[in-house]
């Protein structure tokens, strides 16, 4: 009797709510890496984060394939560059859909099929305006297969806004709104679809690191507080304020009941010398928090939302060591390519935060490095492409690399792999204050490390 009447109140009580789903962060699993697990290794290290669902960047069949017959809902993406031609001919979406998105459903719980990635970030204007007319076709090929279910989106960035301080200032990029934003969110409202941002408070805060204080892009309680004078709406965390100037340009633009989904948030665990607050002990309490703040109902939403239910996911499952740009962009990872976790995270924020045994490094780059730095050839670099850069390097600026021609002061030792460091710092020291970086296509590196020795003395940077 006492076992029968049990076994109800069990079930009602570990079931998990519609709104406990929805709020369990999800993972874009990003592939940019020469060194990253196969597909099958890495559903089960996506389990073993808790993630309810992953977002990809592409339709890759091996990752579909691998998560057939899992609980994990799951986001394809349309690559930018056939966006133009789908949106002028029905035959490529429906090809698209039969081909990436039939063969796995419904074992692969597919769930968004997501046109583009950050396509208003790109320069090319032209596919700007095929975004709406193509997701338009993606969607009537999942209708016409009857797979209404499967909602259709495109991840924007920030830079949708044309203003976002104080948040009830939010407005939509003037130069897109009528032609790309009204269109996307008519398309989203009538579809019942959601509008998919890309929101990094690590970025807001590099950009002004004096005025914003660290721990309130971080998520951490009881840093500071702004009120917005104009609503009056008091905010604790800059994720908060960010997404409620979103809000608040959705409602100028006329569509207030717009549905957030949070495409990608997250913090590097490192990067270069001259980047600041990326490292592991943000990563990890950024992360945390975040997770801690989807999934926890009593700091759900934001001031102007505060019931809304934010679906999320965090950027990203790995290191990715073939991403370009400066360090940071290598290191957003959850886990380390051997799939080891960089630090401890549980996506389902069941575990609190007294739970995570593992000490953290404490940060040592949360203000910009005091001393010099040079740029230099990675150890192990290519030696025919480092030529290659090194001409570049050479080709720009004025007397770039004198001191390394024939009789110059750091002509010896006569090798590639120096001259190619001398001309990367030479560069890197010209240029830098104009945009310059020391990357050279992951041929060069930053270092703390003065490679100048006798007569030759190697340019730097000081920030
Ligand atoms: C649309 O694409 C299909 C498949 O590639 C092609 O056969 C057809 O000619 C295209 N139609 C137009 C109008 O371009
Ligand atoms: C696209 O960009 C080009 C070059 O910047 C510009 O001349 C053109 O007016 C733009 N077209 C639209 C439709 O925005
Ligand atoms: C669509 O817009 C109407 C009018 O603003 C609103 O009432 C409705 O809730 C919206 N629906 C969705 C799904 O956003
Ligand atoms: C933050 O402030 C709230 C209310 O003022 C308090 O309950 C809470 O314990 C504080 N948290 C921390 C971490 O100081
Ligand atoms: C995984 O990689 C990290 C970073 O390179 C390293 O510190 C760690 O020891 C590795 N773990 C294993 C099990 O190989
Ligand atoms: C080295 O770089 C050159 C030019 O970029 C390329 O053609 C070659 O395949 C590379 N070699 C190796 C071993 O990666
Ligand atoms: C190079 O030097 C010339 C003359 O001193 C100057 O006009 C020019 O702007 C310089 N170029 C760069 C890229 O610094």
């Amino acid at each position: 009797m006492g076992l029968i009447f049990l076994i109800p109140l069990f079930c009602f009580l570990f079931s998990p709510s519609h709104a406990d789903i929805a709020a369990k962060p999800g993972v874009n699993y990003g592939q940019l890496g020469n060194n990253l697990p196969p597909p099958h290794k890495s559903v089960e290290l996506i389990k073993s984060l808790k993630a309810g669902r992953v977002k990809i960047y592409d339709a890759n069949p091996r990752i579909l394939q691998a998560l057939k017959n899992t609980d994990i809902q799951v986001s394809v993406m349309v690559p930018n560059e056939i966006i133009t031609a789908i949106a002028a001919n029905q035959t490529l979406a429906d090809d698209w859909i039969s081909s990436n998105v039939l063969p796995f459903y419904p074992q692969t719980k597919i769930r968004y099929v997501l046109v583009g990635n950050e396509i208003l970030s790109q320069p090319d204007n032209v596919t700007w305006h095929n975004l709406v007319p193509a997701m338009r076709r993606i969607r009537k090929s999942l209708i016409l297969n009857k797979l209404k279910k499967i909602k259709v989106g495109t991840p924007l960035a920030m830079d949708c806004l044309e203003a976002s301080f104080p948040p009830s200032s939010g407005m939509l990029k003037k130069s897109v709104t009528d032609s790309v934003l009204k269109p996307l969110l008519q398309f989203v409202n009538r579809t019942k679809s959601f509008f998919f941002i890309d929101v990094y408070t690590y970025f807001a805060w590099v950009s002004d690191p004096v005025n914003i204080k660290l721990g309130y892009a971080l998520l951490q309680p009881n840093v500071t507080s702004y009120t917005d004078p104009v609503s009056g709406l008091t905010y604790t965390n800059l994720l908060d304020q960010m997404l409620d100037a979103l809000y608040f340009a959705l409602k100028r633009a006329g569509y207030p009941d717009t549905r957030l989904f949070i495409a990608e948030t997250g913090w590097p665990n490192g990067g270069d010398v001259d980047q600041i607050g990326a490292s592991v002990y943000n990563a990890a309490i950024y992360n945390r928090n975040v997770v801690k703040k989807f999934t926890d109902k009593s700091l759900k939403g934001t001031p102007l939302k505060p019931d809304v239910v934010l679906p999320s996911f965090i950027f990203a499952l790995y290191n990715e060591n073939q991403k370009t740009g400066p360090g940071t962009e290598r290191h957003f990872g959850l886990l380390y390519p051997n799939g080891t976790n960089i630090y401890e995270i549980d996506l389902s924020g069941k575990t609190s935060e007294s739970e995570f045994t593992k000490a953290l490094p404490a940060p040592t780059n949360n203000e910009p490095y005091k001393g010099r730095i040079w740029c230099v050839s990675e150890r192990g670099a290519n030696g025919t492409a480092l030529g290659g850069a090194l001409s570049y390097a050479c080709g720009q600026g004025n007397g770039t690399c004198d001191p390394i021609r024939p009789g110059g002061k750091c002509f010896k030792p006569d090798s590639v792999t120096w001259h190619a460091s001398y001309a990367f710092s030479s560069y890197w020291a010209q240029f830098r204050k104009s945009g310059g970086t020391c990357y050279f296509n992951g041929l060069a590196v930053q270092t703390t490390k003065n490679p100048s020795f006798g007569s030759c003395k190697f340019p730097s940077v000081t920030l």
